[in-house]
């Protein structure tokens, strides 16, 4: 099973996968960018500055993403793989960025870089503008948080769209909510559909 959890920066999906691991010890835990050893060097590219094409910046968080899928989540896919972000992000975050690429293309680059494999489960935490420019005014920013409020709130705004209408099983998660309740929701998710 292939579990992917989303949400824009700063939305405790970390906090919650750390807790996860608690009741998972036999789960592959993973992420992207970032999770293979190509992945680490792309993940370096994108974060510091680099590219300025965003088709370069979009074809690389694939290529990441393909390193990813055929390393880590397809040999393990008769366990339970658990990754913070997938191909949600992939698609949401270049949404928001460009409005000349459609989500057919962005969709079809994905399934691509998946090997037509998406994920079984997502787990998608939502931030209120409020909450979010608190969180992320007490963080030092990467060059894609540093694209602003509205940004990221359509990013946000996308990815729940991008889940809808593709349809896989998933569950809305307030990032706000005390740190053990949504740990619990997780959990019931997880396993309510098993
Ligand atoms: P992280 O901070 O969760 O590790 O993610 C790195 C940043 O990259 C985050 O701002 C989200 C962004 N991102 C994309 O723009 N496209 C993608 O395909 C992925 C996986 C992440």
């Amino acid at each position: 099973m292939y579990i992917i959890f989303e949400g824009i920066d700063t939305c405790g999906k970390s906090t919650q996968i750390e807790l996860l691991k608690k009741s998972y010890k036999d789960a592959v835990f993973t992420y992207e960018p970032g999770g293979t050893a190509l992945g680490k060097q792309i993940r370096e590219i994108l974060l510091t500055g680099q590219p300025d094409s965003s088709r370069a910046e979009i074809l690389l968080f694939l290529a990441d993403r393909a390193e990813h899928f055929e390393s880590i989540v397809k040999p393990n896919l008769c366990n339970i793989v658990i990754s913070d972000r997938g191909f949600v992000s992939g698609m949401a975050y270049a949404m928001a960025g460009n409005d000349d690429i459609s989500f057919d293309e962005l969709l079809e680059l994905n399934l691509f870089s998946l090997q037509g494999v998406l994920p079984d489960k997502i787990i998608l935490f939502v931030i209120d503008k409020e909450s979010l420019m608190q969180r992320l005014g007490q963080k030092g920013m990467d060059k894609i948080e540093l694209r602003g409020i509205e940004y990221l709130l359509n990013v946000q705004q996308f990815m729940t769209e991008i889940i809808e209408k593709l349809r896989i099983p998933f569950i809305k998660i307030n990032a706000t909510d005390d740190i053990e309740i949504i740990n619990r929701q997780i959990i019931n998710f997880i396993w309510e559909q098993k």
